[in-house]
């Protein structure tokens, strides 16, 4: 029996804008985000406080943060690699903070510079401080279902990173397929080990469609329980520190197969629509969702 309604986070101002070549003006990102606001979407993660040469296209975060209309029922959430990005994080008025890490060892070191027990210690500070600020904290573990660099990835070690990062007082773990390789008999047993432990209400499911596989990934983890997906206005996405990784599931895309499946969201599909036109408009370049692109001229 599939759940009833599904909570979408978009993530499309950060996952999506990160790895766009064409960098956007603050501006556009406001408006976007604005956009976003109007949709029904009760969370959007707006930006991230990494190192500016890391990602140069999230530079300007404090000055997006500083620039949306925000709406109270809305959760304005900031990606968060340290103390450093915490504290540019909350004196933007981040609702909530974002910790991320790797299950692989290699793509820790490339995307932070970090073993995966530093980047631990990293999540635990961050985590510690944030509640202490009075954020709630969510956590993402990347390269569950496969590394650019390792191949595959060991559940254990997947399975011991949520055991700490729910010890540290994080309130949800999204998993993520961060270069797009999970398929659908996967998803199964990987949820299936999770579930053993964790209860399913405090995962999230982070699909990467490099292979089209999103909505199928999505399909089989509403068949485990899973009630919240991020996902990304248009399809935009991918990590610049993991090679082939593309576009995010499309929130477009999901909120279709989701409605058209009697599963409630709170998105309203005809302003998704017009945010997703708008944020073509800005890039230059076509969007990869199928359902926008085959509704786009209506
Ligand atoms: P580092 O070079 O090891 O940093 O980078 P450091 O701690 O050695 O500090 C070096 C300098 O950076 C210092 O300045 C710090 O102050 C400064 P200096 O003293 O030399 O003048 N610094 C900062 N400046 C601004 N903001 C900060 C910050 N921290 C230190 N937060 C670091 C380490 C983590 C900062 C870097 O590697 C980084 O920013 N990485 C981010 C990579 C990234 O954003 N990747 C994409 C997001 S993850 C993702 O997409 C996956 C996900 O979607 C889920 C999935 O799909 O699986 C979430
Ligand atoms: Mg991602």
């Amino acid at each position: 029996k599939l759940p009833a309604s599904v909570t979408i986070k978009e993530v499309g101002p950060r996952d999506g804008l990160q790895n766009e070549k064409r960098i956007l003006p603050a501006a556009d990102k406001i408006a976007w985000v604005n956009r976003l606001s109007d949709t029904g979407l009760s969370y959007i993660e707006v930006s991230s406080f990494v190192h500016p040469k890391w990602i140069p296209a999230l530079a300007d975060a404090a000055e997006v943060f500083a620039g949306i209309e925000r709406k109270p029922d809305v959760t304005y959430a900031a990606l968060v690699p340290n103390l450093n990005g915490l504290e540019r994080a909350l004196s933007a008025g981040a609702d909530e903070v974002n910790v991320f890490l790797s299950a692989s060892e290699a793509h820790s070191r490339k995307n932070i510079n970090k073993s995966i027990a530093e980047a631990v210690q990293a999540v635990k500070e961050v985590t510690q401080q944030g509640l202490a600020a009075g954020k709630q904290v969510r956590g993402y573990i990347s390269t569950v279902f496969g590394c650019p660099y390792e191949g595959a990835v060991a559940l254990d070690t997947v399975e011991r990173l949520c055991e700490e990062l729910f010890s540290f007082g994080i309130y949800e773990i999204s998993v993520g397929d961060t270069i797009g390789v999970a398929n659908p008999q996967q998803v199964e047993l990987v949820l299936e080990r999770l579930l053993r432990s964790f209860p399913a209400g405090q995962f999230a499911m982070h699909f990467h469609n490099t292979y089209g596989m999103a909505l199928a990934n999505v399909l089989k983890s509403l068949e485990a329980g899973i009630t919240v997906y991020d996902s990304s206005c248009g399809g935009l996405g991918g990590c610049p520190y993991a090679p082939g990784a593309s576009g995010n599931a499309a929130t477009n895309d999901l909120v279709h197969m989701l409605h058209k499946m009697g599963i409630q969201t709170q998105v309203d599909e005809d302003k998704l629509l017009g945010a997703s036109r708008l944020i073509e408009q800005k890039l230059e370049a076509a969007l990869p969702s199928h359902v926008y692109q085959a509704r786009k001229h209506q």
